[in-house]
């Protein structure tokens, strides 16, 4: 149990106020980590961060828009400011807007498929890797639409391929330093994300035949993985991309 302690280290979480963010933020916490909890909804963050501190972890919330570079410094500045170190980055916010066709993609829709799912963790990884010291880890939580795409969610798709190579060469560019960089490919979890993009239980009952355990994980699922990926447990495992989707049919 002790290669999965975090007592000591500090963890920021981007998308942290709710969904499979949230769920790694708590997770985090109950492994001893102090937990930076960050989306645009500054309430929402102060509300996680309250749960995460009647675990007896002290949290920072903070608000900010990863798409946005100067959001991201601010935030890890603001990280440093408070904790003096970062040991756990983990790239969680994204969005996948929907478009029929590459025709009714717009490039607003493009643009900020592509600001929040990777400029953002490109900037981020780059920002705290700075800081970070031997033993420490970058997590990307990417999807299985970037290794199996669909038309509909096409920039999104692209978006998480592109992280998924991102995170190949953060693993090449940070392991002199020590730090182990890794993502997680996602199958279908219940968030609000999920239940927003699909219109019926029948609908979801459909997504959850598209894997062998046939069944929507809950949110809490992802938390091993990502556990075992911030720690030393997983010390000699990096720019690898582990599938947590229930056993997705090839
Ligand atoms: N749920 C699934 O089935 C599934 C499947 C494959 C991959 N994933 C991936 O898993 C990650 C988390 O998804 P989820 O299902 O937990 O989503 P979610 O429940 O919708 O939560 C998304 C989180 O990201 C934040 N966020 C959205 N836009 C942001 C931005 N521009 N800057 C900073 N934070 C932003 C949201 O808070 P604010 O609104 O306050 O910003 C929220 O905290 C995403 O990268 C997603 O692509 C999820």
């Amino acid at each position: 149990m002790t290669r999965h302690d975090l007592t000591g280290k500090v963890a920021v979480v981007t998308g942290g106020s709710k969904g499979l963010g949230l769920a790694m933020a708590t997770g985090f916490a109950q492994a001893g980590a102090d937990v930076v909890v960050s989306s645009r909804k500054l309430e929402a963050c102060e509300k996680a961060a309250a749960g995460i501190r009647s675990l007896g972890r002290r949290c920072l919330p903070v608000s900010c828009h990863v798409g946005d570079w100067s959001q991201c410094d601010t935030l890890i500045e603001r990280t440093l400011a408070e904790f003096g170190r970062i040991d756990v980055l983990v790239n969680n916010a994204g969005i996948a807007p929907v478009a029929p066709r590459l025709l009714e993609v717009t490039e607003p829709l493009f643009d900020k498929t592509i600001g929040v799912n990777l400029k953002g963790p490109l900037r981020l990884g780059a920002r705290a890797a700075e800081h970070m010291g031997p033993g420490s880890a970058i997590i990307n939580i990417s999807s299985v639409a970037s290794v199996r795409p669909i038309a509909y969610t096409a920039v999104y798709a692209a978006a998480k391929a592109g992280l998924n190579v991102l995170t190949a060469v953060m693993a090449q560019e940070f392991a002199p330093k020590g730090i182990r960089a890794n993502g997680i490919i996602c199958g279908t979890f219940w968030t609000d994300s999920f239940r927003s993009s699909i219109p019926s239980e029948e609908a979801a009952a459909a997504v959850a035949q598209g894997c062998v355990l046939k069944r929507v994980a809950d949110a809490d699922e992802i938390v091993g993985t990502a556990l075992y990926l911030a720690t030393d447990a997983s010390s000699y495992t990096t720019g690898q991309m582990i599938q947590v989707d229930g056993g997705v049919l090839p």
